[in-house]
């Protein structure tokens, strides 16, 4: 697949209003995307587990129009919201040649999260991927004149999914991989044959029973607005003293974790995802100008994790997204136990105690 691939060329329709609504997950990243090309291109491939309960649901009306130009509103959690317009004129204006109906209808963009407003999550992920969703299911019912057969439709799904990932990519790089679930590959890598830059991709590969319904607890550390945006860190990576070491680890690490998630050996897993998060936040450190996202409390909860592991032999372990927030990953079996260590030890660190339960999830569903 290539970009010119994803252009609807044969686009014309009567149809003069619709609605369409989609629930979209957030993800979290196990080898980290950090560092990008031109048009949301990723200087490394990365992996996520997709979450389950953390989501944004996104409900698009589009009502025909006369005018060329671009135009929406959008409403969050049912009030009117003029901040998310720039974000969403910005992605438009890049994802226009590939859908040359956006100029045609005017939009009512209507979104919520199922997690608490301002809780320090990335929401970009499962909003713009929401969103990306919502517009593909508008060009599927503007394309809804032409007759498909079964095996059309079949392969019309994964063009969805690959399209909306790859519009979704667009919008924020890593909401490419919240289209499905349970793992997603995004950008090219040897020893995963169909992965690609352009849009997220499932993981195909072996997966061993010890993965199965795997526990993500996000302790919200810290709430507040990130110091340093992702775009901004991002970018910090052209010309970083430690980039093509880090992009060739990032390479390393997939084949090794493909090979980790087959065999079930936790131990492993551990060291990867530990080593990935604290090279992210390495990568940050070390950037002219430098940064730290991490606070005193992520510290201590890394701490307190390292400690528990070696007192119990537990194979729980941790990982960061671009905050302060603390993703606590660890298998079902030990559900009961981890919870009891994060409920003794670790909630005490989270700001007004706050932490969110979620578990691997399998990707966005129509509503
Ligand atoms: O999608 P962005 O541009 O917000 O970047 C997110 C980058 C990380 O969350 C730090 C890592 C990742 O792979 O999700």
């Amino acid at each position: 697949m290539t970009a010119q691939d994803f252009i609807l060329n044969t686009y014309h329709s009567d149809i003069e209003s619709g609605s369409v609504k989609w629930s979209s997950p957030s993800n979290i990243a196990l080898v980290k995307y950090w560092g990008k090309k031109k048009d949301q291109i990723p200087e490394n491939p990365s992996i996520s587990f997709t979450l389950s309960d953390c989501k944004t649901i996104t409900e698009v009306t589009y009502t025909k129009k006369e005018t060329k130009d671009f135009s929406f509103d959008v409403y969050f959690e049912g009030e009117k919201n003029e901040a998310f317009k720039p974000k969403i004129q910005t992605f438009f204006e890049r994802i226009e040649t590939y859908l040359p109906f956006l100029r045609d209808y005017h939009f009512k963009i209507e979104t919520s999260n199922t997690f608490p407003h301002s809780s320090g999550i990335a929401s970009s992920a499962s909003g713009m991927s929401a969103i990306a969703l919502c517009l593909m299911s508008v060009e599927e019912q503007l394309k809804s004149d032409v007759t498909l057969s079964a095996v059309e439709r079949s392969h019309d799904k994964s063009y969805f999914n690959q399209k909306a990932s790859f519009l979704a990519r667009l919008g924020s790089g890593s909401a490419c991989r919240s289209i499905e679930g349970e793992l997603v590959v995004w950008g090219d890598n040897e020893s995963i044959p169909e992965s690609s830059d352009l849009y997220g991709v499932k993981f195909e590969g072996e997966v061993h029973s010890n993965f199965s319904n795997y526990q993500d607890t996000i302790l919200l550390v810290d709430k507040g607005e990130k110091q340093v945006s992702s775009t901004v860190g991002h970018n910090l990576m052209f010309g970083h003293p430690f980039a093509k070491q880090r992009f060739d680890q990032a390479h390393e690490n997939l084949a090794k974790l493909k090979a980790i998630l087959a065999s079930g050996d936790l131990k492993q897993f551990v060291e990867i995802v530990e080593s990935e998060a604290l090279t992210l936040h390495a990568m940050m450190m070390t950037s002219m100008p430098y940064f730290i996202l991490m606070k005193p409390n992520t510290l201590e909860i890394i701490n307190k994790i390292w400690e528990y592991r070696a007192k119990t032999n537990s194979n729980v372990c941790f990982t960061l997204d671009a905050g302060a927030n603390v993703h606590v990953l660890y298998p079902f079996s030990e559900k009961g136990n981890v919870l009891d260590f994060i409920k003794n030890e670790l909630v005490r660190y989270c700001q007004n105690e706050h932490y969110i339960c979620d578990q691997l999830g399998l990707g966005a569903t129509r509503i």
